[in-house]
């Protein structure tokens, strides 16, 4: 079975404080892996390890079988890891349409293969990638005029207009209402079919519904993987996380 990413015993320090204390995880190509725990565990740490926002202070990271400790974010997206939902790689002042038609192109631009250039095929994309987030209709708004869980539909729209294979999703559905969060876990179940997705969410429903395996970070240390019900039925994950009485 090929493994999409890997960690080997990742610990990090801030200062003298160790928030991750030999992590190792190892997530299958087209897995949903969802990542819970309570809050201040470490798993937005882990999150920023994975997408080279910051670097381990010990440990190694592998993507697709290839060594990645320590790589930047902009040349891990190249490789196809995209961590979603991070408003930044919106351009406000552009289209809905033309931030996806950005992410399209590029996405293609290193390849330097002519076809990519020709705006037919680059629309054809675009019109693929906005109607699987379902914002067709808004295709001509300003990127500004959006709702928040519009934005962060094109967000996820747009990792996937850069050929991201690797989807690391860190609470998409924060600050949503109930609707909104159903909506938006449906989009993240349909565009993702095929794809590696790691998530961090709240929703443990939404959770046990969606995750084909599910890690459990407590103090910084996995203390359980496997499928959603192993994981409900997980004497100490129903005592340490889940509150409930043995
Ligand atoms: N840059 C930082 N400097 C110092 N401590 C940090 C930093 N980032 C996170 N922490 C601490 O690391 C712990 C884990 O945080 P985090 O990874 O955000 O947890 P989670 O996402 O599981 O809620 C928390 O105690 C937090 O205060
Ligand atoms: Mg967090």
């Amino acid at each position: 079975m090929n493994i999409a990413l890997e960690l080997k015993h990742i610990t990090k320090h801030f200062d003298t404080t160790q928030i991750l204390r030999g992590v190792d995880l190892s997530i299958r190509q087209g897995e949903r892996h969802a990542l819970i725990g309570p809050n201040g565990a470490g798993k937005s740490t882990l999150f920023d390890l994975i997408a080279g926002r910051t670097q381990p202070t010990s440990g190694r990271i592998a993507l697709n079988g290839v060594d990645v400790t320590g790589m930047r974010a902009h040349r891990l997206g190249r490789k196809g890891l995209a961590r979603s939902f991070q408003n930044t790689s919106v351009f406000t002042g552009l289209t809905v349409r033309d931030n996806v038609r950005c992410a399209v192109l590029g996405s293609r631009v290193a390849t330097w293969k002519d076809r990519w250039f020709r705006s037919s095929v680059i629309d054809a994309e675009a019109h693929r990638v906005l109607a699987a987030i379902s914002l067709l209709d808004r295709s001509d708004a300003l990127a500004t005029s959006l709702s928040y869980a519009e934005l962060r539909a094109l967000d996820l729209g747009l990792a996937l207009a850069a050929g991201a294979s690797v989807l690391l999703l860190d609470e998409p559905t924060a600050g949503m209402n109930r609707a909104e969060a159903a909506r938006a876990l449906a989009l993240i179940r349909e565009t993702t079919q095929g794809k590696t997705l790691l998530i961090v969410e709240h929703d443990m429903e939404a959770v046990f519904a969606l995750a084909d395996r599910i890690s459990v970070l407590v103090q910084g240390r996995i203390i359980a993987t496997g499928t959603p019900a192993e994981i409900a039925a997980h004497p100490v994950v129903r005592a340490a996380y889940l509150g409930a009485t043995p």
